[in-house]
């Protein structure tokens, strides 16, 4: 979308947008003064140091150095590119950008119109191919001979795909419906030789619907045997496979009602769930569980019992997909199904009361991971190291703790052993989480800049209120500061023996030093002198100081790690956890630097 937005525009859309209010959707703002505080959002922190103008229209952070204009703060906050943030924005505030855009946009949402459209059109075409013409016999019977009743049939919308090669092809086209639209639903293929064709052909069809009940694809399922046993819509504008949960349109009630959903692979699964009454039951449409199914169904629950053939080849891809449902807070049972079957022959063979005993015997997922770790090695260290993630990602720490207690006494291991290894998956994982990619260099120079600045204008609020003095001694260590004037300086300003004047020892310093001093000295500070602009300066040394010392342990931990030397591993990883504030990381940094100054 290449389409040129003139400066003009964009300096218009800057002041239609209010950055306190942009920030304010992200963070909570609190007010401070003519500002605005919060935690910032790019790097960690727990006091705020995040600052939002409204005058200026600016932020920056006091932590990492983070700063720009509401684009800046969209880009990082959304990861968009400039023209991004610039359109999202001008969505916002309601100003039109150049008519070739708009243009485009109307396209689509007209192509997606169609596209919904012709999805239901296409539905009831193989509906009445299942119910009402000849050809539809084979699948009918397949479906009475799978056990599933007229009224789930219906319930659900299956279909029938007849045998041609054209069938559907023709009816859309009698709908005014063009190739290409027909096409771009995937409902038609080309030939090699550019000629379109039913995607779907003697297949049952299965429609897919999101939660609000509209179709967005189909699944077909040959009758009996041959391959592939399932076949898909392809990706299309309404239809995208990691955005839909199967059956959710018709489980959403009983979800809500029974508190929990359960989640199978199939659709043959889940109909034939709901038909047993099972009706909070949904499936992911086989591929691995994502993020994206999560947070949908996280609108209706936060408790999901697996139902999936766990014993399966796709075991570990499984695992991870529930991981991530339970890092997005959910509370995680499996089910596990005797004999190898699905729920779809379980329920058809052993009935609902089995059934529901099954789902009350549900075991949580870690203890699930323990028995199938132990299944593929006997050392225990390693079946700590499969389940310790499960741990880390828990969102209570009630809930972590009870784990740990459970693995204690599972795997025999002492307390310690299983903290100390929560503590490097921890303390790991925090790593490798970055400052968002597109600040992360700038964030860099800018806090070093920070650090320079943030020098010298501690020295100057010092010699210029000598107030600040027992403060400033007791947060900030000499060692701290890295320009050698300045640090000479600080020597002279916190010497009990020197509770001079700065002009009592000038005379002592070098020509250069002096003339810093002398700056320093008659110079307005360009921040105010508010006891709240000092504890910004000193919090930006701080965290400065904090990432050269995790630079620096994550070397030591390199080395310890490559001599085997395992009590120095665990030492240094102590001190990273404490440092990165972890909660396996005891209570905060110890002694200096603990304290918080006020504002
Ligand atoms: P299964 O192979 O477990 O099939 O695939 P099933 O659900 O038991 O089907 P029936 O009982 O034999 O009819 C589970 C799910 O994986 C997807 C489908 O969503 C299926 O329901 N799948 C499977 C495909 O998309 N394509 C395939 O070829 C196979
Ligand atoms: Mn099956």
């Amino acid at each position: 979308m290449g389409t040129f937005i003139s400066r003009e525009l964009i300096e218009r859309i800057r002041e239609q947008a209010d950055l306190v209010e942009v920030a304010g959707e992200y963070l909570r703002l609190t007010k401070k003064g003519k500002d605005y505080v919060a935690l910032c959002p790019f790097h960690q922190e727990k006091t705020p140091s995040f600052t939002v103008s409204r005058e200026k229209q600016i932020f920056h952070c006091f932590g990492c150095g983070a700063g720009g204009n509401v684009f800046n703060f969209l880009m990082a906050m959304e990861n968009l590119t400039f023209p991004e943030a610039v359109r999202q924005l001008a969505a916002r505030t309601g100003i039109a950008i150049p008519a070739v855009r708009q243009e485009d946009e109307q396209k689509r949402v007209r192509l997606e119109n169609r596209l919904w459209e012709m999805n239901e059109l296409a539905g009831e075409f193989y509906r009445q191919c299942l119910h009402d013409r000849p050809e539809g016999a084979p699948a009918r019977d397949y479906l009475a001979r799978r056990g599933l009743q007229k009224e789930t049939v219906l319930r659900f919308g299956l279909g029938y795909a007849p045998d041609g090669w054209d069938s559907l092809l023709n009816y859309l086209q009698g709908h005014n419906y063009s190739r290409e639209e027909i096409l771009s639903a995937g409902l038609a293929v080309l030939s090699e030789r550019g000629r379109p064709f039913d995607r779907f052909r003697r297949r049952v069809i299965f429609p897919i619907r999101n939660a609000r009940g509209k179709i967005a694809g189909f699944g077909g399922r040959i009758l009996g045997e041959g391959e592939p046993k399932y076949l898909n819509s392809p990706e299309t504008a309404v239809f995208n496979k990691r955005h839909l949960l199967y059956g959710l349109d018709l489980a959403r009630p009983a979800i809500r009602e029974q508190g929990f959903a359960i989640l199978m692979e199939g659709y043959m699964d889940v109909i034939s769930a709901h038909q047993a009454g099972v009706g909070n039951a949904v499936a992911s449409l086989g591929t691995s569980l994502t993020a994206e199914q999560g947070r949908l169904l996280q609108r209706y629950t936060t408790e999901v019992v697996i139902a999936y053939d766990v014993d399966a080849a796709g075991v570990a891809a499984a695992l991870r997909g529930l991981d991530m449902l339970q890092e997005l807070g959910f509370q995680v049972r499996v089910v596990s199904i005797p004999e190898g079957k699905d729920p779809d022959e379980y329920l058809r063979t052993h009935g609902r009361p089995a059934w529901d005993a099954l789902v009350e015997d549900a075991r949580p997922l870690l203890e699930y991971k323990l028995d199938q770790a132990a299944r593929t090695t006997g050392d225990k260290k390693r079946i700590l190291q499969q389940v310790i993630g499960s741990v880390a990602r828990m969102a209570s720490p009630v809930e972590q703790e009870e784990s740990i207690r459970l693995i204690a006494a599972r795997l025999n291991l002492s307390w310690d052993a299983i903290k100390s290894e929560l503590r490097r998956f921890q303390v790991e994982r925090r790593l490798r989480q970055p400052i968002p990619d597109k600040i992360a260099n700038k964030t860099h120079n800018i806090l070093t800049d920070a650090k320079k600045i943030a020098e010298q204008e501690i020295i100057r609020l010092v010699i210029q209120k000598p107030e600040y003095l027992p403060v400033v001694k007791e947060e900030l260590d000499e060692e701290l500061i890295e320009n050698p004037v300045l640090k000479k300086v600080y020597a002279f300003v916190k010497h009990p023996d020197e509770q001079l004047e700065p002009a009592d020892w000038m005379d002592r310093l070098e020509e250069g030093e002096r003339k810093t001093v002398s700056r320093l000295l008659l110079e307005e500070s360009p921040l105010g002198d508010s006891p709240g602009v000092l504890a910004d300066l000193l919090k930006t040394i701080k965290n400065n100081n904090r990432a050269q010392k995790k630079d620096r342990l994550l070397r030591e931990l390199a080395r310890a790690e490559k001599n085997n030397d395992r009590e120095q591993v665990n030492v240094i990883l102590k001190e990273l956890a404490q440092l990165l504030s972890l909660p396996g990381g005891e209570a905060g940094p110890a002694g200096k630097g603990g304290k918080e100054l006020s504002s």
